[in-house]
């Protein structure tokens, strides 16, 4: 087996470290400083699936669906999310870090299918919060993996995003029986009990890491309008 090669490495803004793109054969991996392992790596990606699989099971023949996909890294949940929705539906994926959709169009481009190529994505660079935090009533469904959890680790900002809150700026954010979807490396009860403090009809799955097999990972998934 060959011996792994940086392609690229960015600062995150606020200090939040380095993130570094490295590939090896035909095997790529995201990693982040200060955090021991890897962040993504391009053959493990069912939970990241799961959550758009999960998040939006309920769009497949919603025309005019809407999705919002935060956090790019290789594109997994973002390609599940477009294969979950008809033709007619739009799906935004939001990044903070410009370099990551570069990537994405670059060598990472081929891991989950291209799906920036698709018609229906939408790209927007910035915080998917300050994103969040300016919309109402839009989306169908937001799906969330910007972190190892509810809690802020590429991004210290990203706490506000799990807080009461951030939680209620989600909630506006969402049409009438919108799905907020969370990716999370496990269970996290006091986010579960935000959850329904915010006033989310929620369920916890948990989800392997490669299907039937692989660490286990939770997606929170919180309804609101009526029951899950
Ligand atoms: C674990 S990766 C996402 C993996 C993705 N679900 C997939 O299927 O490949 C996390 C991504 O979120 C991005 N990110 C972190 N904080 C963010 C924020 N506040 N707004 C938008 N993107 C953010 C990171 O740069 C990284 O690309």
């Amino acid at each position: 087996m060959n011996k792994w090669i940086k392609l690229a490495a960015v600062e995150i803004p606020d200090n939040g470290g380095t993130l570094s793109l490295a590939q090896r054969d035909k095997e790529f991996s995201i990693r982040l400083s200060g955090i021991r392992g890897e962040l993504m790596n391009s053959r493990v990606h069912g939970s990241e699936e799961a959550l758009a699989e999960l998040g939006c099971a309920r769009l497949k023949s919603k025309a005019d669906a809407e999705v919002l996909v935060g956090g790019m890294g290789m594109g997994f949940t973002l390609a599940a999310a477009l294969a979950a929705v008809p033709d007619s539906a739009r799906v935004t994926v939001v990044e903070l870090i410009p370099e990551v959709i570069e990537w994405n169009r670059g060598p990472l481009g081929d891991c989950a299918g291209q799906p920036l190529l698709d018609r229906r994505t939408q790209v927007h660079v910035g915080d998917v919060a300050k994103f969040i935090a300016g919309e109402q009533g839009v989306f169908d469904a937001i799906l969330l993996d910007v972190d190892n959890g509810p809690e802020g680790l590429t991004h210290s900002d990203n706490q506000w995003l799990y807080s009461e809150s951030g939680l209620k700026a989600i909630q506006r954010a969402l049409g009438g029986e919108g799905t907020l979807a969370v990716w999370s490396a496990g269970p996290d009860p006091q986010f579960v009990m935000r959850l329904k403090k915010a006033g989310f009809h929620t369920s916890v799955r948990s989800v392997r890491a490669r299907p039937g097999k692989g660490s286990h990972h939770t997606i929170f998934l919180a309804k609101k309008g009526s029951i899950l």
